[in-house]
């Protein structure tokens, strides 16, 4: 386009105030039209067609994320966990558990080493209930170094192991680490 063609004047007399016929430029135009259609499609898309947007891409993700967590295990508790402590099976079973897993920082007799003593009245982390242990045994104590061994072993794995620490209460270790916690008695 020319010059002149850009700066022709009007017919136009606003009380003398006069303007220039320029008009818009090409790529001006090319945007408003394209966002003019983008905006029909854009609502036919979500608004009719109900498409999925974002929104329900992020919750799918958020889905996925809670699908992917590590489940709580069912376990037994209160009495129907101490009752295991009479079934040497399970105790025996929770014993091998014990010795491959816990000993490195319990030691084989519950004494302790990096761990507390498990076999006096002494608890630091619940009131030695099998609720109590077995809650510190699946939740674990992770800023102070006992692990969380909920997502690590199966509800009967838990239960042995549960079971087993269960009867060292009131057995004398080799070397007992010196109480640490509260007494329940
Ligand atoms: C890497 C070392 C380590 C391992 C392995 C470990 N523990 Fe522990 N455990 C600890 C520490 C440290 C504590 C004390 C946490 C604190 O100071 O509160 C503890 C605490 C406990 C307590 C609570 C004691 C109390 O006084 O409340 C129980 C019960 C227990 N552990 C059981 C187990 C069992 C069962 C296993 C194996 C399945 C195990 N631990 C494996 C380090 C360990």
């Amino acid at each position: 386009m020319s010059k002149e063609i850009l700066d022709q004047l009007l017919d136009h007399d606003y009380d003398g105030i006069k303007e220039y016929d320029n008009p818009l430029p090409g790529w001006w135009k090319f945007l408003w039209y394209a966002s003019m259609v983008f905006s029909a499609i854009y609502f036919v898309w979500f608004h009719i067609l109900g498409k999925p947007g974002v929104l329900d891409s992020y919750e799918s993700d958020m889905a996925a994320f809670e699908a992917s967590k590590p489940k709580s295990v069912q376990t037994l508790g209160g009495d129907a966990l101490f009752a295991l402590t009479s079934d040497s099976e399970r105790v025996g079973a929770g014993r091998e558990i014990f010795v491959s897993k816990c000993a490195a920082c319990h030691t084989n007799d519950g004494g302790g080493l990096i761990g507390p003593n498990l076999c006096d009245n002494y608890w630091k982390n619940s009131d030695g209930s099998p609720d109590g242990v077995m809650h510190t045994i699946k939740k674990g104590v992770i800023e102070k170094g006992m692990i969380a061994w909920e997502p690590l072993l199966t509800a009967e794995e838990l239960e042995n192991v549960a079971a087993f620490v269960l009867t060292l209460r009131g057995t004398t270790p080799e070397n007992p680490k010196a109480p640490e916690g509260d007494l329940y008695e």
